[in-house]
Protein backbone atom coordinates (compact mmCIF):
# COMPACT_ATOMS: atom_id res chain seq x y z
CA UNK A 1 0.00 0.00 0.00
CA UNK A 2 2.94 2.67 0.69
CA UNK A 3 3.60 3.29 -2.83
CA UNK A 4 0.07 4.54 -3.38
CA UNK A 5 -0.15 7.02 -5.89
CA UNK A 6 -1.92 9.96 -3.76
CA UNK A 7 -5.05 11.72 -6.02
CA UNK A 8 -8.35 11.49 -4.40
CA UNK A 9 -10.02 14.31 -3.16
CA UNK A 10 -11.11 12.22 0.47
CA UNK A 11 -13.88 13.05 2.06
CA UNK A 12 -13.30 11.78 5.95
CA UNK A 13 -17.27 10.67 7.39
CA UNK A 14 -17.90 9.65 11.02
CA UNK A 15 -20.66 7.56 11.75
CA UNK A 16 -21.53 7.97 15.12
CA UNK A 17 -24.74 8.08 17.62
CA UNK A 18 -24.22 7.52 21.62
CA UNK A 19 -26.09 5.28 21.20
CA UNK A 20 -25.47 1.20 21.18
CA UNK A 21 -27.22 -0.47 18.68
CA UNK A 22 -28.99 2.03 16.30
CA UNK A 23 -27.11 0.26 12.99
CA UNK A 24 -24.01 2.41 13.28
CA UNK A 25 -22.04 -0.56 11.97
CA UNK A 26 -24.52 -1.47 9.47
CA UNK A 27 -24.53 1.87 7.70
CA UNK A 28 -21.33 2.54 7.45
CA UNK A 29 -20.03 -0.77 6.11
CA UNK A 30 -23.19 -1.03 3.58
CA UNK A 31 -22.54 3.09 2.47
CA UNK A 32 -19.19 2.16 2.11
CA UNK A 33 -19.89 -1.06 0.08
CA UNK A 34 -22.54 0.75 -1.99
CA UNK A 35 -20.45 3.60 -3.09
CA UNK A 36 -17.31 0.69 -3.44
CA UNK A 37 -20.27 -0.90 -5.85
CA UNK A 38 -20.33 2.27 -7.74
CA UNK A 39 -16.40 2.12 -8.22
CA UNK A 40 -15.45 4.70 -5.49
CA UNK A 41 -12.79 3.76 -3.12
CA UNK A 42 -13.27 3.63 0.16
CA UNK A 43 -11.74 2.49 3.72
CA UNK A 44 -13.15 2.06 6.64
CA UNK A 45 -11.48 2.42 10.03
CA UNK A 46 -13.12 0.33 12.75
CA UNK A 47 -12.73 2.62 16.12
CA UNK A 48 -14.92 0.35 18.10
CA UNK A 49 -13.90 -2.36 20.34
CA UNK A 50 -16.17 -4.25 19.98
CA UNK A 51 -14.81 -4.86 16.59
CA UNK A 52 -17.91 -4.45 15.14
CA UNK A 53 -17.23 -3.36 11.17
CA UNK A 54 -14.29 -5.39 11.29
CA UNK A 55 -16.66 -8.35 11.64
CA UNK A 56 -18.92 -7.48 9.83
CA UNK A 57 -16.94 -7.84 6.74
CA UNK A 58 -16.03 -11.45 7.73
CA UNK A 59 -11.63 -10.68 9.08
CA UNK A 60 -10.99 -12.45 11.54
CA UNK A 61 -10.61 -9.73 14.42
CA UNK A 62 -7.43 -11.12 16.59
CA UNK A 63 -5.18 -11.63 13.03
CA UNK A 64 -4.12 -8.24 11.78
CA UNK A 65 -2.43 -5.39 13.66
CA UNK A 66 -4.65 -2.28 12.92
CA UNK A 67 -6.59 0.78 14.95
CA UNK A 68 -4.67 0.24 18.12
CA UNK A 69 -1.36 -0.30 16.30
CA UNK A 70 -1.88 2.93 14.51
CA UNK A 71 -3.13 5.08 17.54
CA UNK A 72 -0.35 4.74 20.08
CA UNK A 73 2.03 5.21 16.77
CA UNK A 74 3.48 1.93 16.36
CA UNK A 75 2.40 1.21 13.02
CA UNK A 76 1.78 3.61 9.67
CA UNK A 77 -1.62 3.21 8.72
CA UNK A 78 -0.72 2.32 5.51
CA UNK A 79 0.99 -0.75 6.29
CA UNK A 80 -1.93 -2.35 8.41
CA UNK A 81 -4.84 -1.63 5.77
CA UNK A 82 -6.22 -4.46 5.19
CA UNK A 83 -7.20 -5.66 1.34
CA UNK A 84 -7.95 -8.67 -0.81
CA UNK A 85 -4.54 -9.44 -1.36
CA UNK A 86 -4.24 -10.05 2.17
CA UNK A 87 -6.49 -13.27 1.46
CA UNK A 88 -9.79 -11.80 2.87
CA UNK A 89 -12.80 -11.74 0.67
CA UNK A 90 -13.75 -8.05 0.77
CA UNK A 91 -16.57 -6.04 -0.86
CA UNK A 92 -15.15 -4.28 -3.97
CA UNK A 93 -13.35 -0.95 -3.55
CA UNK A 94 -13.41 -1.67 0.12
CA UNK A 95 -10.39 -1.75 2.33
CA UNK A 96 -10.19 -2.06 6.20
CA UNK A 97 -8.59 -1.27 9.25
CA UNK A 98 -9.38 -3.24 12.03
CA UNK A 99 -10.16 -3.28 15.27
CA UNK A 100 -8.99 -5.98 18.16
CA UNK A 101 -9.51 -5.88 21.92
CA UNK A 102 -6.74 -4.22 22.75
CA UNK A 103 -8.34 -0.88 21.82
CA UNK A 104 -9.93 -1.77 25.30
CA UNK A 105 -6.46 -0.88 26.80
CA UNK A 106 -5.63 2.44 24.51
CA UNK A 107 -6.01 4.86 27.13
CA UNK A 108 -3.35 3.33 29.54
CA UNK A 109 -0.96 2.71 26.26
CA UNK A 110 -1.45 6.09 25.13
CA UNK A 111 -0.92 8.10 28.79
CA UNK A 112 2.41 5.53 29.17
CA UNK A 113 3.58 6.96 25.88
CA UNK A 114 3.70 10.53 26.67
CA UNK A 115 1.55 12.14 29.38
CA UNK A 116 1.44 15.30 27.02
CA UNK A 117 -0.16 13.64 24.47
CA UNK A 118 -3.53 15.21 23.31
CA UNK A 119 -5.45 11.78 22.73
CA UNK A 120 -8.49 13.43 21.53
CA UNK A 121 -6.34 14.12 18.70
CA UNK A 122 -4.59 10.81 17.97
CA UNK A 123 -6.46 10.31 14.75
CA UNK A 124 -5.23 13.58 12.82
CA UNK A 125 -2.18 12.35 11.50
CA UNK A 126 -2.79 9.04 10.62
CA UNK A 127 -5.97 10.32 8.63
CA UNK A 128 -4.12 12.96 7.19
CA UNK A 129 -1.33 10.24 6.18
CA UNK A 130 -4.43 8.44 4.03
CA UNK A 131 -5.64 11.26 1.92
CA UNK A 132 -5.82 10.98 -0.82
CA UNK A 133 -5.40 7.23 -1.23
CA UNK A 134 -9.59 6.81 -1.06
CA UNK A 135 -12.31 8.89 -2.35
CA UNK A 136 -14.42 7.94 1.04
CA UNK A 137 -12.63 7.44 4.60
CA UNK A 138 -15.35 5.97 7.25
CA UNK A 139 -14.89 5.97 10.97
CA UNK A 140 -17.09 3.22 12.38
CA UNK A 141 -17.30 4.89 16.20
CA UNK A 142 -18.54 3.66 19.18
CA UNK A 143 -21.35 4.39 21.57
CA UNK A 144 -19.19 5.30 24.37
CA UNK A 145 -16.78 7.80 24.66
CA UNK A 146 -13.61 6.32 24.03
CA UNK A 147 -10.94 8.16 22.88
CA UNK A 148 -10.98 6.42 19.37
CA UNK A 149 -14.56 7.44 18.81
CA UNK A 150 -13.82 11.01 20.32
CA UNK A 151 -11.07 11.37 18.47
CA UNK A 152 -13.03 10.12 15.41
CA UNK A 153 -15.39 13.46 16.13
CA UNK A 154 -12.16 15.45 16.41
CA UNK A 155 -10.75 15.01 12.91
CA UNK A 156 -13.57 14.12 10.85
CA UNK A 157 -14.56 16.57 8.09
CA UNK A 158 -18.33 15.07 8.13
CA UNK A 159 -20.58 13.31 10.47
CA UNK A 160 -23.38 11.05 9.88
CA UNK A 161 -25.86 10.76 12.53
CA UNK A 162 -27.51 7.16 12.72
CA UNK A 163 -31.27 6.48 14.10
CA UNK A 164 -33.24 4.27 14.61
CA UNK A 165 -37.15 5.22 14.96
CA UNK A 166 -37.92 3.84 18.52
CA UNK A 167 -38.97 6.64 21.04
CA UNK A 168 -35.90 6.37 23.22
CA UNK A 169 -33.16 6.30 20.37
CA UNK A 170 -34.73 9.62 19.30
CA UNK A 171 -35.14 11.14 22.41
CA UNK A 172 -31.38 10.28 22.68
CA UNK A 173 -30.76 12.59 18.95
CA UNK A 174 -30.37 15.58 21.38
CA UNK A 175 -27.70 14.19 23.11
CA UNK A 176 -26.39 13.52 20.39
CA UNK A 177 -26.34 16.51 18.71
CA UNK A 178 -24.51 18.08 21.49
CA UNK A 179 -21.86 15.78 21.05
CA UNK A 180 -21.05 16.92 17.57
CA UNK A 181 -21.55 20.74 18.86
CA UNK A 182 -18.87 19.96 21.58
CA UNK A 183 -16.69 18.44 18.70
CA UNK A 184 -16.98 21.68 16.45
CA UNK A 185 -16.25 23.86 19.87
CA UNK A 186 -13.29 22.32 21.22
CA UNK A 187 -11.03 21.94 18.32
CA UNK A 188 -12.64 20.86 14.95
CA UNK A 189 -15.04 23.56 13.80
CA UNK A 190 -14.99 21.74 10.30
CA UNK A 191 -16.73 19.42 11.45
CA UNK A 192 -20.47 19.35 9.40
CA UNK A 193 -23.14 17.10 10.12
CA UNK A 194 -24.06 16.01 6.69
CA UNK A 195 -27.49 13.75 7.63
CA UNK A 196 -29.15 11.62 9.67
CA UNK A 197 -30.08 8.27 8.23
CA UNK A 198 -33.00 6.77 9.89
CA UNK A 199 -32.80 2.96 9.95
CA UNK A 200 -34.62 -0.18 10.91
CA UNK A 201 -37.95 1.65 9.82
CA UNK A 202 -40.98 -0.43 9.34
CA UNK A 203 -42.87 1.58 7.21
CA UNK A 204 -45.95 0.47 7.81
CA UNK A 205 -46.35 0.94 11.48
CA UNK A 206 -47.94 5.02 12.20
CA UNK A 207 -45.23 4.86 14.90
CA UNK A 208 -42.28 4.77 12.46
CA UNK A 209 -44.00 7.50 10.03
CA UNK A 210 -44.66 9.70 13.28
CA UNK A 211 -41.29 9.31 14.17
CA UNK A 212 -40.19 9.72 10.84
CA UNK A 213 -41.71 12.98 10.29
CA UNK A 214 -40.36 14.20 14.01
CA UNK A 215 -36.34 13.72 12.82
CA UNK A 216 -37.15 15.29 10.03
CA UNK A 217 -39.19 18.56 12.08
CA UNK A 218 -36.27 17.96 14.41
CA UNK A 219 -33.30 18.62 12.03
CA UNK A 220 -34.52 21.05 9.64
CA UNK A 221 -31.71 23.32 8.74
CA UNK A 222 -32.09 26.69 6.45
CA UNK A 223 -34.45 25.02 3.53
CA UNK A 224 -34.78 21.55 3.92
CA UNK A 225 -34.38 18.92 6.37
CA UNK A 226 -31.17 17.11 7.26
CA UNK A 227 -32.61 13.53 7.69
CA UNK A 228 -31.59 11.86 4.12
CA UNK A 229 -34.88 11.06 2.39
CA UNK A 230 -33.59 7.47 2.14
CA UNK A 231 -34.97 5.62 4.71
CA UNK A 232 -33.16 1.75 5.24
CA UNK A 233 -35.83 -0.55 5.97
CA UNK A 234 -36.34 -3.11 8.35
CA UNK A 235 -35.04 -6.53 7.38
CA UNK A 236 -33.96 -9.60 8.76
CA UNK A 237 -31.20 -9.68 5.83
CA UNK A 238 -29.06 -6.74 7.57
CA UNK A 239 -28.26 -9.26 10.43
CA UNK A 240 -28.16 -12.34 8.16
CA UNK A 241 -25.52 -10.66 6.13
CA UNK A 242 -23.83 -9.37 9.51
CA UNK A 243 -23.52 -13.17 10.84
CA UNK A 244 -22.09 -14.25 8.12
CA UNK A 245 -19.68 -11.50 7.76
CA UNK A 246 -20.66 -10.52 4.71
CA UNK A 247 -22.67 -6.97 3.08
CA UNK A 248 -25.84 -7.42 1.17
CA UNK A 249 -24.31 -6.45 -1.82
CA UNK A 250 -23.04 -10.63 -1.59
CA UNK A 251 -26.11 -11.67 0.30
CA UNK A 252 -28.96 -10.08 -1.03
CA UNK A 253 -27.79 -8.06 -4.03
CA UNK A 254 -31.73 -8.02 -5.44
CA UNK A 255 -33.23 -7.02 -2.02
CA UNK A 256 -35.10 -3.81 -1.41
CA UNK A 257 -32.58 -2.59 1.56
CA UNK A 258 -29.36 -3.51 -0.47
CA UNK A 259 -31.40 -0.94 -3.13
CA UNK A 260 -32.00 1.40 -0.60
CA UNK A 261 -28.05 1.67 0.12
CA UNK A 262 -27.22 1.94 -3.01
CA UNK A 263 -30.28 5.39 -3.10
CA UNK A 264 -28.79 6.68 0.03
CA UNK A 265 -25.16 6.45 -0.87
CA UNK A 266 -26.34 8.64 -4.27
CA UNK A 267 -27.88 10.87 -2.12
CA UNK A 268 -24.98 11.04 0.03
CA UNK A 269 -22.83 11.95 -2.77
CA UNK A 270 -24.68 14.34 -3.86
CA UNK A 271 -25.54 16.27 -0.78
CA UNK A 272 -21.54 16.52 0.00
CA UNK A 273 -20.97 18.19 -3.58
CA UNK A 274 -24.13 20.44 -3.01
CA UNK A 275 -22.27 21.46 0.52
CA UNK A 276 -18.73 21.97 -1.30
CA UNK A 277 -20.11 23.51 -4.13
CA UNK A 278 -22.19 26.87 -1.81
CA UNK A 279 -18.84 26.93 0.17
CA UNK A 280 -16.62 27.70 -2.73
CA UNK A 281 -19.17 30.00 -3.96
CA UNK A 282 -19.15 31.65 -0.24
CA UNK A 283 -15.43 31.63 -0.68
CA UNK A 284 -15.15 33.12 -4.20
CA UNK A 285 -18.02 35.65 -2.84
CA UNK A 286 -15.48 36.81 0.15
CA UNK A 287 -12.00 36.87 -1.91
CA UNK A 288 -13.81 39.11 -4.34
CA UNK A 289 -14.97 41.64 -1.64
CA UNK A 290 -11.82 41.45 -0.39
CA UNK A 291 -9.96 41.92 -3.48
CA UNK A 292 -12.34 45.22 -4.43
CA UNK A 293 -11.77 46.75 -1.11
N1 LIG B 1 -32.06 -2.41 8.47
C1 LIG B 1 -31.98 -3.28 9.48
N2 LIG B 1 -32.96 -4.19 9.69
C2 LIG B 1 -32.90 -5.08 10.70
N3 LIG B 1 -31.89 -5.16 11.58
C3 LIG B 1 -30.88 -4.27 11.43
C4 LIG B 1 -30.87 -3.30 10.38
N4 LIG B 1 -29.73 -2.57 10.50
C5 LIG B 1 -29.06 -3.06 11.56
N5 LIG B 1 -29.74 -4.09 12.11
C6 LIG B 1 -29.33 -4.90 13.26
O1 LIG B 1 -29.36 -4.09 14.44
C7 LIG B 1 -28.31 -4.50 15.31
C8 LIG B 1 -27.45 -3.27 15.66
O2 LIG B 1 -26.82 -2.84 14.45
P1 LIG B 1 -25.33 -2.27 14.44
O3 LIG B 1 -25.08 -1.80 13.06
O4 LIG B 1 -24.39 -3.28 15.02
O5 LIG B 1 -25.51 -1.04 15.44
P2 LIG B 1 -24.41 -0.15 16.21
O6 LIG B 1 -23.16 -0.16 15.40
O7 LIG B 1 -25.05 1.21 16.29
O8 LIG B 1 -24.25 -0.75 17.57
C9 LIG B 1 -27.53 -5.58 14.59
O9 LIG B 1 -27.96 -6.83 15.04
C10 LIG B 1 -27.90 -5.37 13.14
O10 LIG B 1 -27.82 -6.56 12.38
MG1 LIG C 1 -21.18 -0.66 15.88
Amino acid sequence: MSNEVKTRKTRIIAVGNQKGGVAKTSNAVHIAAALGKRGKRCLIFDLDMNQGATRHLGVPSESFLGTFEVLIGEEDPKDVIITPEDGVDLPENIHLIAARRNLEKIDQALAAKDKFFITQDVLINPLRSLTGMYDYIFLDTAPNATTPTIAAYKSAEWFILSATPDPFAIAGLNDALTDIQGAQRHGNPNLRLLGVILCCVDSRTILANSLSEYVEQLFFDGDRSLKFKTTISRSIVVPQAQKLGKTLFETAPNHKVTKEYLKLSKEIEARISEIEKSITTQQSVTTSTVSVK
